[in-house]
């Protein structure tokens, strides 16, 4: 089975997605993590993230070890993931070693913008996560105050934004939900109800 989850930035698919893959014990890929490595690794050797050649030569090259450092968790690498994110030949680069993962016997759960759409069209399940923008900004910014990061309100709204922008207004494989995908809205859900809400959209959905 696989179950592929997209959705805008601070959501709350990562912690969904891998919670679903526990559930069901299934492998769990984070793909945002490979954009993430490889807008890192382009900041460490002084690269222009906007380079879309050597943003590709970057991206084939990624060593998969890079995705276990924190670091990567960070804002200012999202921000760099989203940026080189736009280069068709980053994606390009990345497509092979996400279906790989996905092609295990008993299947995998994957999140990202375009599993759905792009990298698994095929999934068995699909779920679009989403939840406002201040609903996410306000998550975010607990978050961060939790782990003794004060950041205004209003400036991680404005990142959201403008990554929400960027991340759907790209021409290449584009955050969309599928056709196929199943809407779940979690502006009004705790950690819980949501991952109560996507078990019951994977059980109907291997039901149906
Ligand atoms: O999910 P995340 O916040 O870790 O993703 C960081 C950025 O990487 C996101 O803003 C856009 C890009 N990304 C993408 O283009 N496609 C994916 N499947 C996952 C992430």
């Amino acid at each position: 089975m696989i179950i592929a989850i997209d959705g805008p930035a601070a959501a709350g698919k990562g912690t969904l997605a891998e919670r679903l893959a526990a559930h069901y014990g299934l492998a769990y890929l984070d793909t945002g993590l490979l954009y993430r490595a490889v807008g890192r690794a382009m900041a460490e050797a002084g690269l222009d993230p906007d380079d879309a050649a050597a943003a590709a030569r970057v991206a084939a090259a990624l060593d998969p070890a890079r995705l276990a450092d924190p670091h990567l968790r960070g804002r200012e690498a999202g921000e760099l993931a989203s940026r080189v994110a736009v280069h068709p030949a980053v994606r390009a680069a990345l497509l092979d070693l996400q279906r790989g993962f996905a092609r295990r016997p008993e299947g995998a759960v994957l999140d990202g913008r375009d599993i759905g759409t792009a990298i698994c069209p095929d999934a068995d399940v699909k779920i679009f996560v989403t939840a406002a923008p201040e609903v996410r900004a306000r998550r975010r910014t607990d978050e961060l105050a939790a782990k003794g990061r004060d950041v205004p309100y209003e400036r991680i709204l404005a990142e959201i934004l403008e990554r929400d922008a960027r991340d759907s207004g790209r021409a290449s494989a584009p955050l969309r939900r599928a056709e196929d995908a199943v809407l779940l809205d979690t502006s009004a859900l705790d950690r819980e109800a949501a991952l109560a809400a996507a078990i019951a959209i994977v059980e109907a959905a291997r039901a149906g």
